[in-house]
């Protein structure tokens, strides 16, 4: 059960009226229909306080640059100009961005740790959106703004794009709630946009699940890592949907340190098959069970970062995942487990 102690919604009965309100959830499933009004205080209100609401999840955000692992600025959703110079990043310049999720922000080790993965591999911009404030506290108020905080991605990205930045030379990068925004922001680019490459890591569930969203329209290339049963989706729709550990349902490695579940060892895997491969089996194993196509695969193939993404290659990817870190198996490993290898 989740208690919310202060949340603030917006209603739109004959006047738009907003109440700072104790919302209560019967349900751990989040779910804006479930929500039941306790007691509230109501202010005269007009279209100019429901802006001010939204301006001020705006407010709390910031666009932090990085150019070669150094953070370079530090800045409001309000780009300009002069800002962008102090950043470093030229228009040439590939751009990457990053978007963390609940109760999480920018400076979370494994977001230092992917800046400083995609500095070293894809070079170029690299720029983490922030927006720990709103991510703070309860996940209702997080998933309330999920729409404002979209908006204000978009607005950046579009800012970017209108000073020059390519989109065509764009990936972004979600982890969990993160990962529906990136989604969100790719499809509300098009079609005057396409951004080239968009990752996902576990992307939430919770709130999100079981709307049939077609992710693959977020972007030209979209892959999506799944990790965990309980706090991931349970929707396939990307055009690469790599299925980690057993079955993407959960990670072996669980057991093998305490800080880590299975959705935040996705995260670490993810920024591992950088440096680690992590093989996918050619057939899926027999436990997992699904009803959409198993991509056919290559020999040697294996998953993470994929900047010159391989169109043959689409659909489930499974990809078993070791006890220990950095979670890679080997391909003897692989081997002995699915007799997968000697098969083909
Ligand atoms: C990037 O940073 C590394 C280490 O901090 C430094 O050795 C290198 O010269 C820098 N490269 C550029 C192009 O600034
Ligand atoms: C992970 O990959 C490395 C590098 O290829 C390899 O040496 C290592 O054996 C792999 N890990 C495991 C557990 O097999």
């Amino acid at each position: 059960m989740i208690y919310s102690k202060l949340g603030i919604l917006i209603c739109n009965s004959t006047l738009i009226t907003i109440f700072i309100l104790s919302i209560h959830y019967a349900d751990s499933k989040l779910d804006q229909k479930q929500i039941f009004l306790k007691h509230g205080t109501r202010y005269e209100s007009t279209d100019i306080l429901a802006r001010a609401f939204k301006s001020d999840v705006r407010k709390t955000m910031t666009v932090q640059f990085f150019k070669n692992n150094t953070k370079t600025l530090e800045t409001s959703v309000d780009l300009n100009e002069n800002m962008l110079k102090t950043s470093g990043c030229l228009p040439s310049d590939k751009i990457s961005i990053v978007l963390h999720g609940w109760i999480q922000s920018c400076s979370d080790e494994w977001a230092l740790s992917l800046i400083d993965r995609l500095s070293f591999y894809r070079k170029g911009c690299v720029i983490c959106i922030d927006y720990s404030t709103v991510a703070s506290s309860s996940y209702m108020r997080l998933y309330s703004n999920f729409e404002h905080i979209t908006e204000a991605i978009v607005g950046i990205i579009i800012g970017l794009i209108q000073h020059g930045f390519d989109p065509n030379r764009a990936y972004l990068f979600g982890f969990s709630f993160g990962g529906q925004l990136a989604s969100a922001v790719g499809r509300s680019l098009q079609p005057h946009f396409t951004l080239q490459n968009i990752d996902t890591c576990d992307m939430a569930g919770p709130g999100f699940d079981p709307i049939a969203v077609d992710h693959s329209k977020a972007g030209k290339n979209v892959q999506c890592f799944h990790s965990s049963r309980d706090k991931g989706t349970l929707i396939h729709s990307c055009h690469r949907n790599i299925m980690l550990g057993s079955c993407g349902l959960s990670q072996p490695s669980v057991a093998s340190q305490l800080h880590l579940g299975s959705h935040g060892l996705c995260v670490d895997i993810y920024i591992n098959s950088f440096d680690y491969p992590f093989y996918a089996l050619k057939s899926p194993p027999p436990e997992c069970i699904s009803f959409t196509a198993a991509a056919k695969i290559p020999d040697d193939y294996t998953v993470g970062y994929d900047e010159h993404f391989n169109k043959q290659v689409m659909g489930k990817i499974y990809v078993p995942t070791s006890l220990h870190y950095p979670y890679n198996l080997s391909k003897k490993e692989l081997q002995l487990l699915y007799m997968d290898f000697k098969r083909e």
